[in-house]
């Protein structure tokens, strides 16, 4: 059966996911296990971020014993330039919530092989354990992480091109469209679907295809949010406006 919460609004889905994960890190706390959290960046996730400031800032979690995992990172970007994940993640959530470099791990876009660097970020995270509660968003054309149409739905983490749609979605953070970087480094769909628990949060009408699509529709890589169905413990936690075409 398909597990999916649908709220009023986007800020009420927000709370739902930072109170899952908030719980996710009590119970690993609480059974002595690794917490290893999987991380988006994006639009969709930053008032789960917010909220879990919150919570530290209240005493009511805390990061100490967590372990992340980001999804992707932009290929040319240095973890210093301000439009890369690095820097939203630094600025987000890892700063406020006192997770130092040591404990977070994002593919390094400035790295002088990509490809050996999304073989190294692969090879960490399965020497890690692996993703406990991964949160992702999802695009417009159903990519999860920065896997796009045609995905194949073992993919692991390596570099790819990204869709005209996404470098246009993308735009809005950069003054100028040409900087915008035409590839990235991502985790791949099989390495998402080894996590234990997945959490993929939308928001907002422009989602609804998508969701339809990676709910309703058949599993195949023209459909990479579709292979979540494969996956036994996903949740789907949705606005109506994303739910509305359910
Ligand atoms: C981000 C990521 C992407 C986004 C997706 C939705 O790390 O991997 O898959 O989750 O593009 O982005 P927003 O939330 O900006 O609509």
């Amino acid at each position: 059966m398909v597990d999916v919460t649908v709220h009023d609004s986007a800020e009420a889905a927000a709370i739902d996911v930072a109170e899952s994960i908030r719980d996710h890190v009590a119970s690993c706390v609480a059974n002595a296990t690794a917490c290893r959290l999987g991380l988006a960046t994006g639009g969709t996730p930053l008032p789960v971020y917010r909220h879990l400031i919150e919570m530290v800032t209240a005493g009511k979690m805390s990061f100490h014993d967590v372990v992340t995992f980001n999804l992707d990172e932009y290929i040319g970007l240095t973890s210093s330039h301000p439009h890369s994940y690095h820097a939203y993640m630094r600025s987000h959530l890892f700063d406020a919530v006192g997770l130092d470099a040591s404990r977070t791990h994002l593919p390094l876009g400035s790295a002088d092989d990509p490809d050996a660097e999304a073989a190294r970020y692969e090879s960490t995270l399965i020497a890690s354990g692996g993703v406990t509660m991964q949160l992702l968003g999802i695009g417009r054309n159903g990519h999860i992480g920065f896997n796009e149409p045609g995905s194949e739905h073992d993919s692991v983490t390596r570099v790819v091109d990204l869709a005209d749609s996404t470098i246009a979605a993308n735009a809005r953070y950069f003054d100028d469209p040409a900087n915008v970087p035409r590839q990235a480094i991502t985790m791949g769909i099989g390495t998402i679907l080894r996590s234990h628990e997945i959490i993929l949060m939308a928001t907002g009408a422009s989602k609804a295809d998508a969701i339809r699509g990676a709910i309703r529709g058949p599993v195949e890589p023209s459909n990479p949010a579709s292979s979540l169905q494969t996956h036994a413990h996903v949740r789907w936690v949705l606005d109506t406006e994303a739910a509305s075409k359910l």
